[in-house]
């Protein structure tokens, strides 16, 4: 229901008022007048002054002072008065970035998911953003899709919770959010990007839509549609998502918008026929904004005109993005928060720099330790690898973010060592190199020193959006660069940058310990030093790492097939579903990492071996830190339903925490498991639990064996 003011404004528009408040342009556009020559993948929009000062939105604002001066000039040149909303892709962080979300959710952490979301939402508030784009959830079980990124990895509880987590920082910090992209973008077939997907409603539901579900009960205010084709209709066409789903079943209320360009591209998917079918077939799927392309603007008035969308719809989109500048508090301060001073202030300042570097440090995964890890500060260091003295670690969609103020290894480890180390690049990191001639002159800095602390992996231009890969490995010349200093028996410990999870049966071969720090933001090279030099690394894996690129989609929480592989030994048996030449598990599984100590668990204990509808179950189990050194870990409850009308995954996770254990204490990690957490969409279409027996395992990652059995009675 929107407010006697916005009803009060939205009666003195005219329909051509209307029609620019759905659209949204580039900043540029009004900062310069840029006309009637838009170009790239938006093409000529054809904008007179009065379109591009009437738009109700735009975005690519860049820094306080631009916001001020866009909104005052729209304000001065704008014929209706209603103030701009200005948006921007804060994907992780504004100027102060941190990891990349696929590294957050490894944190397993929610509470510094939302600070790190709240910090980025008070620079960007400062900087005169009002809605971010952002969180992204999508579901990815296949890691040559460049945005695996950009979510928080295979599971879709944990894709909703880290979700809520995120709006719920945002709104502390004081900014809108957009939860995108509605609807199963992550499914892009061959992980190549903007591909088709294809799902039928019961994966759909059950996977791709639970996280979005989830979300909505933290009230975004904004949901950005996909570029994709769902089942044969591209997302903005596609009435069964966004009308009755989102809309009717859902009653979502807020702004839809759709993602750049995409109304349009209906035409490239062979769905609608001109810019006037895309427009039609969007007001009428209530998409609100039209995000840089302009067939609202020039189509909505004749279709009105000719019946084909009604005018109650179109009103209702204005009322939308009209009733969210009013809760954002626009219309009584246009300005709101946007201030030079305070963003100069906040931006990158001590607060938020020791935010970012605590969270780089809990979203690191130890995949391999031999013991070479943690060193000790009075070993001597070769520094080598070309990211060790990279700046650019902040990984893709780093917004204001720049490099130079980031801080590399190098800068981190000489800063906590209080000493130069011995450096040398060896390769270029260059996807394409091939180039080995720098290689033996970092075997040679290598043979002064203890150990070799390699930097390797993945750039961060080569993950994020149109960043797909059908190779996911470490590239050749780094790995070769690692096989030359381990034919000389260094000890050689791995620093992964990455933004994905990489193939890296070749890197397992030569290394005595991977830290895997994904794409760790502006205090990267701090948090890293700190880890290597003995601070215990939690941070657990969110999604497969693949032995080999032909197991993608790998993901934890797969269907048993009729002809489960019983031991997962290579090649076999046949007639089994499996692989001749691979295994079936991945690299390191969903949930997995290890610790500078090490954690025994009890058996789970459960409080009845029955529950009944509207009871819960108690479900423990004792975790002991049996090292000498501090640790955090995270536990795991993973449930299996039997036997169900629609086959279960062999294992679901349910519930997380972690628990800080000083060297030989004892916790118990308890959870509640209820009636709500059973439930599933049926083979009838409808969502609910269904009786028999269920499988509780508690433990360390998603292979836990030991579980205990109840059976619900409905
Ligand atoms: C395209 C991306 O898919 C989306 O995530 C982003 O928010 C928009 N561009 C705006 O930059």
């Amino acid at each position: 229901m929107s407010s006697k003011r916005v009803k009060k404004i939205l009666s003195q528009m005219t329909l051509h008022d209307k029609v620019r408040q759905l659209m949204q342009i580039n900043a540029d556009f009004v900062k310069h007048d840029i006309g009637t020559s838009a170009t790239g993948v938006s093409g000529n929009m054809n904008l007179s002054a009065e379109d591009i000062f009437g738009v109700g939105s735009v975005l690519n604002i860049g820094g306080a002072d631009n916001a001020r001066s866009i909104r005052e000039r729209y304000l001065k040149k704008s014929q209706n008065k209603v103030p701009l909303l200005l948006m921007e892709d804060v994907i992780h962080g504004f100027k102060t970035i941190f990891p990349i979300p696929l590294a957050v959710a490894c944190s397993f952490d929610l509470e510094i998911a939302e600070q790190c979301a709240a910090m980025a939402a008070t620079e960007a508030a400062y900087n005169g953003v009002d809605v971010v784009f952002s969180p992204m959830i999508n579901l990815c079980r296949d890691a040559r899709w460049g945005r695996v990124m950009e979510a928080y990895g295979e599971d879709p509880f944990l894709n909703g919770e880290f979700g809520k987590a995120c709006i719920r920082g945002y709104h502390k910090g004081g900014v809108a959010c957009c939860v995108k992209h509605f609807a199963a973008y992550g499914a892009a077939e061959g992980g190549r990007e903007y591909n088709t997907t294809d799902i039928g409603e019961h994966a759909l539901r059950e996977y791709y839509l639970r996280a979005f579900f989830e979300c909505l009960k933290e009230n975004p205010e904004m949901i950005m549609t996909s570029f994709n084709l769902l089942n044969g209709v591209p997302v903005n066409g596609n009435k069964h998502l966004l009308v009755d789903i989102l809309r009717e079943e859902w009653g979502y209320d807020g702004v839809v918008i759709s993602d750049y360009g995409a109304v349009v591209e209906m035409i490239n998917h062979g769905f609608a026929e001109s810019e006037k079918d895309c427009a039609k077939v969007c007001a009428n799927n209530c998409v609100d904004i039209e995000m840089m392309t302009a067939s609202y603007l020039h189509n909505l008035p004749a279709l009105i005109e000719e019946g084909k969308v009604p005018q109650k719809i179109v009103d209702g989109m204005v009322e939308r993005i009209l009733t969210l500048k009013e809760k954002l508090g626009i219309f009584d301060d246009p300005m709101r928060r946007t201030d030079s001073q305070k963003a100069k202030e906040t931006c990158l300042c001590e607060d938020n720099r020791q935010l970012v570097k605590t969270a780089a440090m809990e979203t690191f995964v130890l995949l391999e330790n031999n013991g070479v890890l943690p060193l000790k500060k009075t070993q001597k260091v070769a520094l080598l690898g070309p990211l060790a003295a990279e700046k650019n670690i902040l990984g893709a969609w780093a917004c204001a973010g720049r490099a130079t103020d980031a801080v590399s290894v190098l800068e981190g480890i000489e800063k906590l060592l209080g000493r130069r180390v011995f450096y040398s690049k060896g390769c270029e990191l260059d996807l394409f190199s091939t180039d080995e001639s720098k290689i033996e002159e970092a075997v040679q800095t290598a043979l002064q020193a203890d150990v070799a602390v390699v930097c390797i992996g993945e750039h961060s231009y080569y993950s994020g959006e149109s960043a797909s890969r059908t190779e996911i490995n470490v590239p050749s010349v780094q790995v070769e660069l690692l096989r030359r200093i381990k034919q000389n028996n260094i000890p050689v410990v791995a620093v992964l940058f990455a933004g994905r999870p990489l193939v890296l049966s070749d890197v397992k071969q030569l290394a005595d310990a991977i830290l895997c720090v994904w794409q760790p933001g502006t205090e990267g090279g701090n948090a890293i030093a700190e880890t290597l030099f003995g601070a215990c690394p939690s941070g657990k894996t969110v999604c497969s790492f693949p032995r080999s690129v032909g197991q993608c989609p790998i993901y934890y929480n797969c269907l048993s097939t009729g002809r489960p592989k019983q031991e997962d030994v290579l090649g076999g048996p046949k007639y089994s579903s499996c692989y001749i030449d691979q295994y079936n598990s991945p690299l390191y599984p969903f949930g997995y990492g290890l610790s500078y100590t090490k954690f025994s668990y009890g058996k789970p204990q459960i409080s009845s071996l029955t529950m009944k509808h509207g009871e819960a179950l108690e479900a423990s189990v004792s975790v002991t830190n049996c090292g000498d050194v501090f640790g955090k870990e995270t536990v795991q409850l993973y449930l299996r339903d039997k036997f169900a009308s629609c086959a279960r995954p062999v294992k679901e996770l349910k519930a997380f925490c972690k628990l800080s254990l000083k060297p030989q204490e004892t916790k118990t990690a308890a959870f509640t498991i209820t009636e709500e957490m059973l439930k599933f969409y049926r083979a009838d279409g409808t969502y609910g639990a269904e009786s028999g027996e269920f499988e509780v395992f508690i433990g360390a990652d998603s292979t836990v064996e030991a579980f205990a059995t109840f059976r619900l009675c409905l």
